[in-house]
Parts: C-alpha cells; sequence; structure tokens
C-alpha cells in the first residue's frame, strides 16, 4: 500500500476585524488535520484593504506567529483571501479550434485563459476565471469536456476581477511577513465553499457574509460559482452607529451590540432599560438609562439597508432567478439575534445560519459563523491538487506547478 505522506498548508484570513490563520496537515489520501490556529486584532486594514502597511504587516505576522508556536512548524507560504480592490464578476464566452482533437488540460487552459482578454484589464486584474458550461460545437451543459472530440471548445466563463493596486498591496504585505502566497481566493467564494452543501450549491443559493468592514454576497448554481458582490459596510458600522446615536464609546457600543442588540423590533423592548455610559469629560462618571427599544431602532434600519442593497444588486444582476429561494447568512455579524428573521423579511427567501461544516478537527473557536472565510480557504485548497499536492512528495508531479507563486506571477487562472 502507498504511503501516506502529508504537507503543512497554510489559511489566511485577512479580515476587517481579524485576522486568522489556520495551519492543517494535508496527507495524500486527503484527510484534514488541524495543527494550530492564530488570531490577532485587525491592524492597519479597511474593508479587506490595506491601509497602514506597517500596522498589518504586524497583525498578520502575530496571527500566523499564533498559529506556528502551537502547531510547532513554519509555514512558508499561504491561501489568502480577497475582500479588496471592489471585486466584481462578468460572464464572458470563450471559443478554441479543436480541429477534430481530443480535448486535453491544455484546451482548458486556452480557453480559460479568455478570462485575460477582458476590456478592463488595464487596471484590474483575474482573480478567478470559472467555467459555468462548458459547449462542444454547440452542445450545452457539459461538465468536464475532457477526452471529448470535435472542432470547437467553447465555455460560459465567470470572471472576478479587483483592483490590481489593492491587490498588490496585499501581496506585497504577505510577502514583506516573508510569506508566498499558494492560492488568492475571494472572501465570500471561500465562505461559500465553508458553509453550503452540494445540493444547495447544485440548485441555486445565495451567500451573504456579514464581516465586521464589508458585506460580501455570492451566489452558487449547478455547483459553481456565478456572481458576486460586495458593499463596505458591516457589523462595525452599526457599532459606530450605536456610538453616535446613544453617544457612548465604542467599546460600550460593541458590547450592547452583542450582549443586548436584536435586529428586529419587539413590543417588549420598551420594557426592559439599559445602562448606558456616556462620553463626557470624566469618561464613563456619567451613565444614563435607555430602553431596549432605542438601541434596537438605532441597529434595525441599517441591517435592513443591507439587506435591500442586496436584494436590488441581485434584482440588477439579472441572476437572481438561479439563485434560488434559499439564502445562508455567515460572518461574525450574521450572530445578532433576529438577523436571520429580518434578512427572511427583506429578501423574501428563507434563511438559515451558516457555519462551517466540511473540516474534521475544528477548534470551537473557529467552527462559528466567523470563521467562515479561513476554514473556506482549506476547503478550496483540498478541491485544488496543485495547491495541496504542492510538497507531498508520493503526487503526481505534472500536478505539482504552483498557480499562484510569487508576486510577479500571482494572479493567473485559479480554478
Ligand atoms: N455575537 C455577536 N452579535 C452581533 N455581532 C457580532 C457578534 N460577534 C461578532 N459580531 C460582529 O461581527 C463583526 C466581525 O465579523 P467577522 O469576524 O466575520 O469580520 P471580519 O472577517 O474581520 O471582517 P470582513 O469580513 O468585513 O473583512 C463585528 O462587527 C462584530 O461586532
Ligand atoms: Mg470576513
Amino acid at each position: 500500500m502507498a504511503k501516506i505522506r502529508s504537507n503543512t498548508i497554510a489559511a489566511l484570513d485577512i479580515g476587517s476585524s481579524k485576522i486568522s490563520c489556520l495551519l492543517a496537515k494535508i496527507s495524500s489520501d486527503l484527510s484534514v488535520q488541524i495543527i494550530g490556529s492564530g488570531h490577532h486584532v485587525a491592524r492597519g486594514i479597511k474593508s479587506g484593504a490595506i491601509i497602514d502597511m506597517e500596522d498589518a504587516i504586524q497583525a498578520i505576522s502575530n496571527a500566523v506567529s499564533a498559529a506556528e508556536q502551537i502547531s510547532g512548524e513554519t509555514a512558508h507560504d499561504v491561501i489568502v483571501n480577497i475582500t479588496a480592490g471592489q471585486p466584481s464578476s462578468k460572464m464572458i464566452h470563450a471559443e478554441v479550434q479543436l480541429a477534430g482533437h481530443e480535448v486535453d488540460d491544455n484546451d482548458l487552459k486556452n480557453v480559460l485563459d479568455h478570462g485575460r482578454t477582458l476590456p478592463d484589464l488595464t487596471d484590474r486584474t483575474l482573480i478567478h476565471s470559472i467555467p459555468t458550461d462548458y459547449v462542444i460545437d454547440g452542445s450545452h451543459g457539459i461538465r468536464d469536456p475532457r477526452g471529448m472530440f470535435g472542432q470547437k471548445l467553447a465555455a460560459n466563463i465567470h470572471a472576478v476581477t479587483a483592483n490590481i493596486g489593492a491587490i498588490r498591496n496585499i501581496a506585497n504585505c504577505i510577502s514583506r511577513c516573508h510569506l508566498d502566497i499558494t492560492a488568492a481566493v475571494l472572501s465570500s467564494y471561500a465562505s461559500g465553499l465553508a458553509c453550503l452543501v452540494e445540493d444547495e450549491m447544485d440548485l441555486g443559493v445565495t451567500i451573504i457574509d456579514m464581516g465586521g468592514g464589508t458585506t460580501k454576497t455570492a451566489v452558487f448554481n449547478d455547483g459553481n460559482l456565478i456572481f458576486t458582490d460586495l458593499l463596505s459596510v458591516g457589523g462595525s458600522h452599526v457599532t459606530n452607529d450605536i456610538a453616535r446615536g446613544l453617544g457612548t464609546p465604542l467599546t460600550h457600543a460593541e458590547r450592547l451590540k452583542t450582549l443586548h442588540g436584536h435586529a428586529m423590533l419587539m413590543s417588549m423592548d420598551d420594557n426592559e432599560i439599559l445602562d448606558v455610559p456616556f462620553i463626557g469629560d470624566d469618561q464613563y462618571a456619567q451613565s444614563g438609562p435607555i430602553s431596549k427599544s432605542v438601541l434596537v431602532s438605532i441597529i434595525q434600519p441599517r441591517l435592513e439597508e443591507i439587506f435591500e442593497l442586496i436584494r436590488s444588486r441581485l434584482e440588477a444582476s439579472g441572476l437572481d432567478h438561479l439563485a434560488g429561494r434559499h439564502v445562508v447568512l455567515t460572518g461574525g455579524a450574521s450572530q445578532l439575534p433576529g438577523t436571520r428573521e429580518l434578512a427572511s423579511m427583506v429578501l423574501n427567501k428563507q434563511v438559515r445560519i451558516g457555519r462551517p461544516l466540511k473540516i474534521p478537527g475544528l477548534q470551537i473557536t473557529e467552527a462559528g459563523p466567523a470563521s467562515s472565510t479561513l476554514v473556506g480557504l482549506l476547503v478550496y485548497a483540498l478541491q485544488n491538487k496543485s495547491i495541496y499536492g504542492k510538497s507531498i512528495p508520493s503526487l503526481d508531479k505534472k500536478s505539482q506547478k504552483t498557480v499562484f507563486s510569487r508576486i510577479g506571477k500571482l494572479f493567473g487562472r485559479s480554478k
């Protein structure tokens, strides 16, 4: 029997609120063992983009070192999430001539590379080029055309692009942490991979990842990511609204939100009285009572606005019918009680809260909705042999090419 060998891979979630790193061993039989995790408060990051390079380097290095210390291993390269650079989706149609020969990996690469010919790629870079449907000589619905014969291979490709400057900043930041990037994965894509079950992905589902500084939407249909969108509004905006509205420090606003907050106003909220410290000369010396209904009436409009924006963007995309009747909410900010019900009311769909599903052995700290992106990066690695097989000697040498290696080669085909 072939000896099982393993390879350590690192997932790095650069969030607006926290930076998290997971180190895992992936064996050649595709079993996964989490060997270390590290978390650090995000610094130098806004809406997933670097706004202070030195602070971001420090925060990322701290999260990675914490995971290294627990595991006793050193991370050399990471699979990182992409939130920055206003990622956007575009469907393109690409064709290559086969002239009667059998479709091979090279033909697939050529057809997918057509994503690079998008006209707006001068200031944007390709993050994902995902084939949603292959067509050979007019026959649609082919999932994997390899081994088939024909004259012309066509593909409908979902191309996800982002502003090149923001992406280079992330690449530079990670490089300055002495790490290489093995793969870069859109945050909402990763969250979907972690939380969604196969049936949802096949029948059509929308995942909404509600983070600290951003809310990301991704639509999956027929097993593929077909649309993605991002709003630069998240849970920290709710906290800011509370701090401003009640005149209380941000730390107290955050506490009020997580301990007493609710997404929807209810009649008994008038009867619940909360003590709120006010900002003043003598900090925290003054405090006063407010009813819970005051707190909830600050939270609800902001969340309603987020879901209404998502609804109108989905409608504008023309893909709402493919998104199905199901919505999965995830991300730290989805934990606010009542958020599921509010989303269901505004979006008029069935909504559930999504947590990472697919990796056994996760610690409790990585099992909640705030870890969906992080865990999804590992799921992505497991689905791409070019990543997990990179240094497993028993795997096919041909599959070991690193898709993303150094910054210069960074943004090419990823699926
Ligand atoms: N129990 C809770 N109730 C309500 N909100 C919560 C709770 N726990 C965390 N949050 C909120 O979740 C947000 C952070 O979520 P998360 O950790 O997913 O963000 P992130 O990944 O760092 O940010 P982003 O994805 O936007 O880059 C914060 O705004 C925080 O207030
Ligand atoms: Mg996040």
